[in-house]
């Protein structure tokens, strides 16, 4: 009988989301929002690096490492905690992270690091919990959370932690305006909206996504999963920061099938139809946007996953 080594550090891949429908219903008493929404996973990834240690520590680097806590507060760091306790206690681990994916920015980074920390820290204890078990937990940590352990296309219910897959086939080319003039508050994008709402005396309904979308995602027809795009967030996340309604003009004015605010906001999510119009529109809204980082991503990605794993020789 061969003995697997005990790797000494494991490596996960895991992606940012947009939500390429968003239908916030009522306020309810938990301080949640019923909601309906459909994530999409897209190819802009953090990585999330395990290594056993004497105290439990994590450091973040990358792009997008400013205004990331690095003590208990930490997403990924609560998400390893709460495994180990969960599954009779663990050795505990330092934790680096690749931080590409923007903070505060409505594309779930913060959620996105505490999934890649769940699956990492389950092969580095070798505890081979399924999916469904890890989303248990992952529901604990955060509303999105969850999806990003699925990854892919898939519809959020509840406050957004229970899913259901899409049957979706193909891929999107989308290009994402990142703000770099700070992120927003989701608490404070939900409150807005629920301000501009009661100022308009709109009582939301029950919220579900619409056909037109689900049938347009069959088959990822760009046009038609363009013109179905939708954020009930996003009027608020607009109110909150105007330079997104001049982001969206820009790139409504130049060729894109669709344009939408992702989750609460800054990020902006335009659909193109293929990876050289994804090119044509970087280059315009360089030119013409109000400054942001533009990037090009595909989708939809699988969620988070293990990249690697290093085992003494
Ligand atoms: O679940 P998560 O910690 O990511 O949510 C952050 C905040 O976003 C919540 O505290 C709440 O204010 C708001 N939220 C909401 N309704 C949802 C999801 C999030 O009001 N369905």
């Amino acid at each position: 009988m061969t003995l697997a080594a005990t790797p000494t550090g494991v490596t996960a891949r895991v992606p940012g989301k947009i939500n390429l429908q968003l239908v916030v219903g009522p306020l309810r008493e938990d301080g949640y929002h019923e909601l309906a929404t459909v994530f999409h996973a897209v190819g802009l990834y953090d990585h999330v690096i395990v290594t056993p240690s004497d105290d439990w520590s994590v450091r973040v680097g990358g792009r997008h490492a400013d205004r990331v806590p690095q003590d208990g507060s930490n997403l990924a760091l609560r998400a390893a905690r709460l495994l180990a306790e969960e599954s009779g206690g663990q050795q505990p681990v330092s934790i680096t992270i690749d931080k590409q994916i923007p903070v505060a920015a409505g594309m779930a980074g913060g959620s996105a690091d505490a999934a890649g920390a769940l699956v990492a820290c389950d092969a580095l204890w070798g505890l081979g919990l399924s999916r469904d078990e890890l989303a248990v937990l992952a529901a604990r940590l955060g509303s999105d959370v969850p999806f990003l352990l699925h990854g892919g296309t898939a519809i959020g219910s509840g406050r957004g932690e229970q899913l259901a897959p899409v049957l979706a086939r193909g891929r999107l080319h989308w290009v994402l305006w990142i703000s770099r003039h700070g992120g927003l508050s989701t608490p404070e994008v939900y409150a807005e909206c629920d301000r501009l709402r009661e100022a308009a005396g709109h009582t939301p309904p029950d919220p579900e996504p619409t056909g037109e979308l689900l049938t347009a995602l069959r088959t990822m027809e760009s046009t038609a999963v363009g013109a179905a795009l939708h954020n009930d967030l996003q009027e608020a996340a607009m109110s909150l920061d105007p330079t997104l309604a001049t982001v969206v003009q820009a790139g409504l004015d130049l060729d894109v099938e669709g344009a939408v605010v992702s989750g609460s906001g800054p990020t902006v999510a335009f659909l193109v139809g293929s990876s050289d119009a994804a090119i044509d529109l970087t280059v315009g809204l360089a030119a013409r946007g109000p400054e942001g980082d533009i990037v090009r991503v595909d989708g939809p990605v699988p969620g988070a996953q293990v990249v690697g794993s290093f085992t003494p020789s």
